[in-house]
């Protein structure tokens, strides 16, 4: 059969499968309550809802659900999904419910780069991922390992200071300058070292393009082998050079620990290697084991997971000091209390820093990394709020419109006022509060919390306290573009220049 034959005929395959499971909804639409589907706009043959989408999907699903309520119910493809879009209702997939909703969908992207998905964050709920997360968890991103390493954040972020120190006065990439210092940052944490000698950058960049791209095959699975995007052959081509790099590494870190006198273990593959060698003989309950590849899946993902989305927040947070210069001034004010003008900050100041505190969660709130959380996929039948949600359907959060619902945050939700947390400052970061979910919740909450918000908060409150800051060629605070560009996270979609002046 020729490959033309074979596309059609998966194409007529999918038109039956998407019609049959059209007729299925409709029927259990027009059954009892027990059957009934959360509403939702129609959709086309075989794409489903996909072609509604548009640029920024977050801002598509918050106008549909003023129409069609907080769960939402639309077909990506061949893929059902539901779109939850207020904060009761998100308590109920990721509290009350949280264990029917603590798996990911199908991910081809990570499939080919990771694995057969063999990390954390895009693998399915089971065993394999409770082992992964909870050996990352208390391994490598508690509160003691996360200070351990301040020794290198600190020396990095010096580094930074007098790089900006040299650009006093002319107009900076801010975007790229916190890019690299953060990449540098995550290296360091992952293998122990910055990795200029391979290159990986622009690897690591096309990666994040890879995994933020729409992939037809993740929502129309019959199409997958025929790469219509030729997206499958850049991720080959991809995961060939990382598999590479990450194999050199993880052999040069076995040479260093058997050269190495004293027993020190730093960074994640030290810690990796180290459990791999405790694991080699005692398998444990579930017979899970670390082996290379497990090593290579995981620093694949937290590299993905750590990297981008605390770059964009910091990004996001001086574009909008620079929009709103008295809060800019503000934060200054508590900088120059608290920790005076005769030295930079330091990690342990950061606890006092409650002004800072405060910016940092109004940024994530009108800017989540992850607007739309990482998708979950339910593992069962089951009922919420009166509605029908099938086993495997797709579950998106809405976290943007959310933290944007004027019922919670008032009439002025889409202003940038981080005072409104002082009134709020019992509104929890780490889970507890709906309206507020910038790190998710439940079982695939972010686990890496701590550290994103000690680099944050560390980078940010340095880059305000060494320097004043103004736009370049006299533009005026309102003119400066925030547009978006959806990915894999969303980021401005022009990069953040500005002109820095060191005030130390
Ligand atoms: C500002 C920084 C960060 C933000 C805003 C952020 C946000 C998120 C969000 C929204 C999710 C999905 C949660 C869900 O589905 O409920 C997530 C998952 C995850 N994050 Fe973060 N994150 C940050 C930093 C980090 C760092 C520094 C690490 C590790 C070094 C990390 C590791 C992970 C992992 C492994 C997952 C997947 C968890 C799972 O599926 O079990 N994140 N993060």
């Amino acid at each position: 059969m020729s490959p033309w034959t074979i596309t059609v005929l998966l194409v007529v395959l999918g038109g039956l499968w998407s019609l049959a499971a059209h007729l299925q909804d409709a029927s259990r639409a027009r059954q009892g309550d027990h059957h009934r589907l959360p509403p939702g706009p129609r959709g086309l043959p075989i794409l489903g809802n996909l072609l509604m989408l548009g640029d920024f999907p977050h801002h598509t699903f918050r106008q549909l659900a003023k129409k069609y309520g907080p769960i939402m119910y639309i077909r990506l493809g061949l893929v059902r999904t539901m779109v939850v879009s207020s904060p009761q209702v998100a308590k109920l997939f990721l509290n009350t419910h949280d264990l029917v909703f603590a798996s990911r969908p199908y991910n081809m992207v990570m499939h080919i780069i990771a694995y057969g998905n063999k990390g954390i964050a895009f693998s399915p709920y089971g065993p394999y991922w409770r082992n992964v997360r909870k050996l990352c968890t208390i391994q490598l991103l508690s509160a003691a390992k996360v200070d351990s390493l301040k020794h290198m954040r600190k020396e990095e972020v010096g580094l930074f200071v007098r790089l900006l120190k040299d650009h006093s006065g002319v107009v900076v990439d801010v975007s790229a300058k916190v890019g690299s210092l953060i990449e540098d940052m995550t290296y360091w944490l992952l293998i122990g070292s910055k990795v200029d000698r391979f290159n990986l950058k622009p690897v690591v960049q096309e990666a994040f393009i890879l995994i933020g791209a729409f992939n037809l095959a993740d929502y129309i699975p019959c199409l997958g082998s025929f790469d219509l995007q030729g997206l499958t052959r850049r991720m080959k081509a991809i995961g060939k050079v990382f598999d590479e790099f990450l194999e050199k590494i993880i052999d040069e870190h076995i040479q260093d620990a058997k050269n190495r006198q004293n027993n020190h273990k730093d960074d994640f593959i030290d810690v990796m290697l180290l459990l791999m060698k405790e694991s080699q003989n005692a398998t444990d309950e579930q017979g899970y084991m670390i082996d290379r590849t497990n090593i290579k899946a995981i620093i694949l993902d937290i590299l993905v997971a750590a990297m981008d989305t605390s770059i964009v927040t910091v990004e996001w947070a001086l574009s909008e000091l620079l929009r709103h210069p008295k809060v800019l001034e503000k934060l200054q004010e508590e900088l120059r209390d608290k920790v005076g003008m005769d030295r930079v900050v330091e990690e342990e100041d950061l606890v006092k820093l409650n002004y800072l505190d405060m910016v940092v969660k109004e940024v994530m709130r009108l800017h989540p990394v992850a607007p739309l959380l990482a998708p979950r996929e339910s593992m069962e039948d089951i009922t919420i709020n009166g509605y029908h949600i099938p086993k495997k359907s797709r579950v998106i959060i809405n976290a943007w419109a959310i933290q944007r619902d004027p019922i919670v945050w008032s009439d002025n939700a889409e202003e940038f006022l981080p005072e409104r947390f002082i009134d709020n400052n019992n509104i929890d970061i780490r889970r507890r509060d709906y309206q507020f979910i910038p790190f998710g919740s439940g079982r695939r909450g972010c686990p890496g919390i701590h550290l994103g918000l000690v680099v944050v908060k560390l980078v940010l409150a340095q880059m305000v306290h060494c320097f004043d800051w103004e736009l370049p060629n006299g533009m005026s605070p309102d003119d400066l573009d925030m547009t978006e560009k959806f990915g894999l996270t969303v980021a401005r979609a022009s990069h953040l220049l500005a002109i820095p002046t060191y005030r130390l």
